[in-house]
């Protein structure tokens, strides 16, 4: 029997999954939530969101990964033998490859916005011109499936290299480097003349504008930001070693995770303000504010900033294509590379529909976001709390508590988020 692959330590396993969880998210979901549903209000309701519910759904993800030691699929068939699980660990796996689809299509424009302020072709850029510039990248056809090619292929090529040699290898070098160059975009963002404006939209307490959206989207982001419902957390555990702690590795991970999210709020906001330009959410932040702003700052600034932008996509992307090349070699007993060519096959002809229609762009988006990775992280909760026996989890879990959030409070708080999203 072939040996299944693992990470070669745990500083590896953990900047994995953070990788995995630091992605487009943090950097344009996150500090745009916080200033609008009250500021350090927020943050503390985020921080109590993922302590109460999406950290208990990431130990009972990466639990059972790491129990199993089997792909998404394999993992579901091991607890349910006979297949009552099966379409569970099917979903998933179909949700990460949707997710990587269209998450290939921004990846892509990042590396085109890198291309572009490494030729210095920000320069002077106004906010009209800012808005030409993305509306021609995201309408021509040629320019958005090039790039999403170029994006998906670094994505292939990160994972043919193996999971300890390829992902672990790269999360462990990209992690930290990421963290100083936001660190750095933070530090320039924060003295600028005005960037006080910035720092008391993300931190001025404003309990009134704390209402149930708001909660439920806290809830939400705390859930996509930490990657949880398709497997990727799974599969990333179920390379652990076995002395590792699942406790560890996610309370890192979420630890990496918000610290990311609110450095990325501080490289922001405070320099969004300090140009005077109304704060945005998504790519309007991205690719319209944020190049005409660092434009102003010189060649480097701009260069940083999309590197970073490019390299926490890969990291997330990487994550979610592993999923299925997991499944590939777990269950159909693929070389790693026939997986990866195979997964990257399919994944170039719904790429190229996400990069040229719209409107197939925001369907992937959303039935993978608020219809498949709610089922999948519901089941997950679920089969840890009521299916595997309670010593076996609790042996990993330890405490108590825990097994209780899990077994009571995850399922209801999901389903609650579900049904907000959905209306
Ligand atoms: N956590 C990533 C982010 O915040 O951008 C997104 C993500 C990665 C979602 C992996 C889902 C996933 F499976």
């Amino acid at each position: 029997m072939r040996q299944r692959a693992k990470f070669g330590s745990r500083f590896a396993a953990i900047m994995a999954m953070a990788g995995s969880a630091v992605g487009l998210g943090n950097i344009w979901r996150f500090p745009y939530m916080v200033g609008e549903h009250g500021g350090a209000a927020f943050i503390i309701v985020y921080v109590l969101c993922c302590l109460t519910v999406s950290l208990p759904i990431f130990f009972s993800e990466s639990l059972i990964g790491k129990t199993t030691r089997k792909d998404t699929y394999g993992a579901m068939e091991q607890i349910a033998p006979g297949g009552k699980l099966k379409p569970v660990g099917f979903m998933a796996i179909l949700a990460a490859f949707v997710i990587v689809c269209f998450y290939s299509v921004v990846g892509g424009w990042s590396f085109n916005y890198l291309i572009r302020s490494l030729a210095g072709s920000f320069n002077g850029l106004d906010m009209a011109s800012a808005r030409e510039v993305f509306a021609s990248v995201g309408s021509s056809p040629v320019e958005s499936v090039s790039c999403m090619l170029v994006f998906l292929g670094m994505t292939a090529l990160i994972v043919v290299a193996g999971v300890d040699k390829g992902i672990g290898r790269f999360s462990k070098i990209s992690m930290p480097v990421l963290l100083v160059m936001m660190l750095l975009i933070a530090f320039v963002s924060l003295s600028l003349p005005g960037a006080g404006k910035g720092v008391e939209y993300l931190l001025k307490p404003d309990w009134s504008r704390l209402d149930g959206p708001a909660i439920a989207s806290a809830l939400g982001q705390s859930f996509f930001s930490l990657s949880l419902g398709v497997g990727c957390i799974l599969t990333y555990a179920s390379y652990m070693k076995e002395e590792e702690s699942v406790l560890t590795a996610g309370v890192w991970t979420a630890v990496f995770d918000t610290a990311f999210a609110l450095i990325a709020g501080f490289a922001i906001m405070p320099a969004v303000f300090a140009a005077g330009i109304e704060p945005a959410a998504g790519p309007t932040l991205v690719f319209e504010t944020l190049p005409v702003i660092f434009s102003k700052m010189g060649v480097v600034l701009p260069v940083i900033f999309f590197l970073a932008i490019l390299i926490a996509a890969l990291s997330s992307s990487i994550s979610m294509f592993e999923v299925a090349v997991a499944w590939l070699v777990d269950q159909k007993q693929m070389r790693r590379v026939t997986a990866v060519l195979s997964v990257f096959g399919a994944a170039v002809v719904l790429g190229c529909a996400c990069a040229v229609a719209p409107s197939v762009f925001r369907a992937c988006d959303f039935v993978s976001s608020n219809v498949f990775m709610m089922i999948g992280a519901l089941a997950f909760a679920l089969i840890v709390g009521w299916k595997l026996p309670r010593e076996e989890v609790l042996r990993h879990l330890r405490f108590p508590f825990i097994y209780a959030v899990i077994r009571y409070v995850a399922p209801v708080m999901i389903v609650a988020i579900a049904i907000s999203n959905l209306l």
